[in-house]
């Protein structure tokens, strides 16, 4: 692996010696405090991001290196008109490894195409967040003990929902997955995914517009937000944002050892009462997804 732009770039052999080099991470963080001086992650965020880009630039330091990059397209050359694959080739003179994130889709892929350093895409458009997957899948292991055998829902905006796409796409690596997909009809997983993913390989899925109706059968609960950035109007947006919300009262009939996930960040879709409740992990979520990838830029930098 040079690049990580899509979780199809991830393997079971990768997977596994990521989420393994994490919780090595986790309970030796000393052993890795040099590992990468001198080198220098280039954060390009042409997007709003608190977790990513500060858990990358977070994970850079506590390797020993240093980081360096913009926040925003308006405070980049991208304002004057400037190509990603310029920027590429400016940031490769003085770097060694790019984590991006764009509002296009496929931009992660134009920028691994110009670069001869490893390029992470931290999030492109409504496509892809292979990153938060690993997050995500280093959450599951350690809520759950494992990544087959389980019953995941995903619930909210599973349209325009990166995190859902490349978690979906990762989780079918895993053998026994039983996926619920939970959302109003304007915003169903995109057919590609379905089709290319959910039914080619064969794994077994439901879709319905009810929080409740299955809420018993979860092993685990991936709340998403609704993506009003990517809404081409309001009014839809205004009608569906509160679509789901999850309460105490609705987990009632929730396993006891249920865990709940939400990439974040969050508005409505879970009452701040749920966060008392022990099988909330989204905050031990945003905690895993610095050390996945201090793994992830060890890996990639072969240090
Ligand atoms: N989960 C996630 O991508 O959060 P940010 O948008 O804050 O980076």
């Amino acid at each position: 692996m040079k690049h990580l732009i899509d979780s199809e770039n991830l393997n079971l052999d990768e997977i596994n010696y990521l989420i393994n080099s994490a919780q090595d991470i986790i309970n030796n963080p000393i052993k890795y405090e040099d590992s990468c001086k001198r080198k220098i992650l280039a954060t390009l965020f042409y997007e709003p991001s608190t977790r990513t880009r500060l858990s990358f630039e977070s994970a850079m330091l506590s390797l020993g290196g240093n980081y360096l990059g913009f926040h925003s397209s308006s405070s980049s050359s991208a304002m004057k008109g400037e190509s990603i694959a310029d920027t590429i080739r400016t940031v490769n003179a003085y770097s060694d490894i790019i984590a991006i994130r764009h509002p296009k889709e496929g931009s992660a892929l134009v920028a691994s195409q110009y670069s001869k350093i490893p390029v992470i895409n931290a999030g492109d458009g409504g496509h892809q967040h292979p990153t938060q997957t690993l997050t995500d899948l280093l959450t599951i292991t350690k809520t759950k003990g494992r990544l087959n055998n389980l019953r995941i829902a995903f619930c909210g905006d599973l349209k325009f929902g990166r995190t859902v796409h490349s978690l979906i796409k990762a989780l079918s690596l895993y053998e026994n997955n039983k996926i619920y997909l939970i959302s109003p009809d304007e915003l169903k997983i995109p057919n590609y995914l379905k089709e290319e993913v959910l039914i080619k390989k064969n794994i077994e899925f439901v879709e319905t517009s009810s929080l409740e109706e299955y809420m018993h059968e979860f092993d685990i609960l991936y709340m998403t937000r609704v993506q009003r950035e990517r809404f081409f109007n309001e009014e839809d947006y205004v009608r569906l944002k509160d679509s789901y919300i999850l309460t105490n009262a609705k987990l009632n009939t929730a396993k006891k050892d249920l865990g709940i996930l939400h990439p974040l960040p969050r508005l409505n879709e879970i009452s701040l009462e749920v966060d008392n409740d022990e099988r909330a992990k989204y905050f031990e979520q945003v905690a895993n997804g610095k050390f996945i990838r201090m793994a992830l830029i060890l890996r990639l930098l072969e240090v």
